[in-house]
Parts: C-alpha cells; sequence; structure tokens
C-alpha cells in the first residue's frame, strides 16, 4: 500500500506533526532504569522508545579475544519483535549487524578503552518501538547508559537525522519523511563536534549536503544539551546536592 503523502509541508511550513523543519520531536530521558546493568537509559523520542544498558568495563571472554592495551567495546542494536508495524524477525539482521558496527564506531572516539585494557565494555540498545531514527535514538541513550555506567568518555556522543521533502532540508525525520522522503542523513557527533558517525540514503547536491551537517549539527547540540541536563539531574538527586551549571 502507497500511502505516501502528497505534501510533506504545509503552506506555513509546517510539516505533517506540525513541526518546523529545523524542529527535533519532544525527547524524554529517564536514567539509571536497570539494577542490574552497571549503566542503563530510557528514552523517548517522538514515538521512538529505547532502552539502553551498559555492562562493564568486565574481563572479556574468551580471553583470546582480549585487546592487551585497551577495552573491546560491543554495541548490540536490536528491535524488538513488536517495535514495527510487521513483525520483527528475531536475531541479527543484515540491518542490525551494519547499525551495531556504525554505532560502535560512534563511541570509539570518545570512550577511555585505554583505561580498561583487556576488558569488555558491552552496550545493548533495544528497539521496543520503532518510529523512524532509532539508530540516532539508541546512540543518544546508549551515550546517556555510559556515562550513567560510569565509564570514563572525552564527551558525551548525540546523533539525530536530517532529510529532504518537498525539495526542502528537514530536522530528525518521522516515518513519512524517513519512508518517502528524497534523503535521509543521520549523524552523531562529539561535544567537541566531530562526526563520528555519517550515513546517507538519496541525493543531495553539495550545497544541500553542506546545510544538512549543519543542521543536523544544531539538533546534536540540542540533544547534547538535553543529555547534560539529565544527566546533571540524576546524580544531584542521588548524591542530594546542586551541581552548578556550566
Ligand atoms: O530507524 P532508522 O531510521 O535508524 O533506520 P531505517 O532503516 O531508516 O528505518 C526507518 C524506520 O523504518 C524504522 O525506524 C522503523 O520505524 C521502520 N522499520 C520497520 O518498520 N521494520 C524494519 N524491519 C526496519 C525499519
Amino acid at each position: 500500500m502507497n500511502d505516501k503523502p502528497e505534501k510533506f509541508i504545509d503552506e506555513n511550513g509546517l510539516r505533517l506533526d506540525g513541526r518546523q523543519i529545523d524542529e527535533i520531536r519532544p525527547m524524554t530521558i529517564k536514567i539509571g532504569v536497570l539494577s542490574r546493568a552497571d549503566g542503563s537509559c530510557y528514552l523517548e523520542w517522538g514515538n521512538n522508545k529505547i532502552l539502553a544498558a551498559v555492562y562493564g568495563p568486565r574481563e572479556l571472554h574468551p580471553r583470546r579475544l582480549q585487546k592487551a592495551d585497551s577495552a573491546l567495546i560491543r554495541y548490540r542494536y536490536n528491535m524488538a519483535a513488536f517495535s514495527v508495524e510487521d513483525r520483527a524477525r528475531p536475531g541479527p539482521s543484515r540491518r542490525s549487524i551494519e547499525i551495531s558496527k556504525v554505532s560502535r564506531e560512534a563511541f570509539e572516539p570518545v570512550v577511555m578503552t585505554h583505561l580498561y585494557p583487556s576488558a569488555v565494555i558491552d552496550v545493548f540498545a533495544e528497539v521496543l518501538q520503532a518510529d523512524a531514527g532509532t539508530r540516532t535514538a539508541a546512540i543518544n541513550a546508549a551515550s546517556i547508559a555510559l556515562a550513567d555506567a560510569g565509564i570514563p568518555m572525552k564527551g558525551l556522543v548525540a546523533a539525530c537525522a536530517v532529510g529532504k521533502v518537498d525539495g526542502k532540508l528537514v530536522l530528525d525525520l518521522n516515518k513519512p519523511e524517513d519512508n518517502y522522503g528524497e534523503a535521509d542523513l543521520p549523524i552523531a557527533i562529539t561535544q567537541d563536534g566531530e562526526i563520528t558517525l555519517l550515513q546517507m540514503d538519496g541525493d543531495l547536491t553539495q550545497e544541500e549536503f553542506k546545510e544538512a551537517i549543519k543542521l543536523c549539527k544544531e539538533g546534536c547540540y540540542q540533544i547534547l544539551e538535553m543529555q547534560k541536563e539529565a544527566l546533571k539531574t540524576k546524580f544531584s538527586d542521588d548524591a542530594d546536592i546542586d551541581i552548578p551549571d556550566d
């Protein structure tokens, strides 16, 4: 069934879900939701619902996989069978293996793995409900779960996608924009603005590409602020102290 909307942006410049073209979907963050994990985060972003759990650093078994000078990061992105309209087939797929790989690489530049030789840091990102942008939502949740686990990092990582509909760049694609848009470009950045993940589907001109990265970074910076705020609240509540702003 083709349910492609006739127009994605109305005469007032608003998208199908009422957002401005440079507006991200509402995000809520809960930290420390799993008692057995070393760090965890439940994140909702629009209709996406993600649970991230971090275990470690812990000794890596089998030992032959250990790295003598650093910890290994393992990242598993998984869609629950009930997370999508058609049941998602349980177990790894080409898509989930690819997303797990690029997401792990998004964290490798910031996690201070050299502090934990022979260890492993396991990151699990479970998509409970999917509605476009799950890889970026999962990275945002995983970043917080890593911080919650006390893993030393040079900074947080935030991710967002930008795309193109009706010939215009739009930030943080919703489902129809993702399904029927002209381009989809997810990125992840560090706090310093270094890009650690960049993927792209569709077509953009060089000018549009540059503009898209700029727009997407703006989205990521907003997310970084929300991540920091959530962590500050969690840890000041836990310690019952006031943490001053930057
Ligand atoms: O989720 P993300 O945008 O990172 O990845 P995608 O491969 O572009 O998928 C876009 C959306 O399609 C997902 O967020 C899901 O809502 C949906 N999807 C699905 O319904 N069934 C799948 N097996 C994979 C994706």
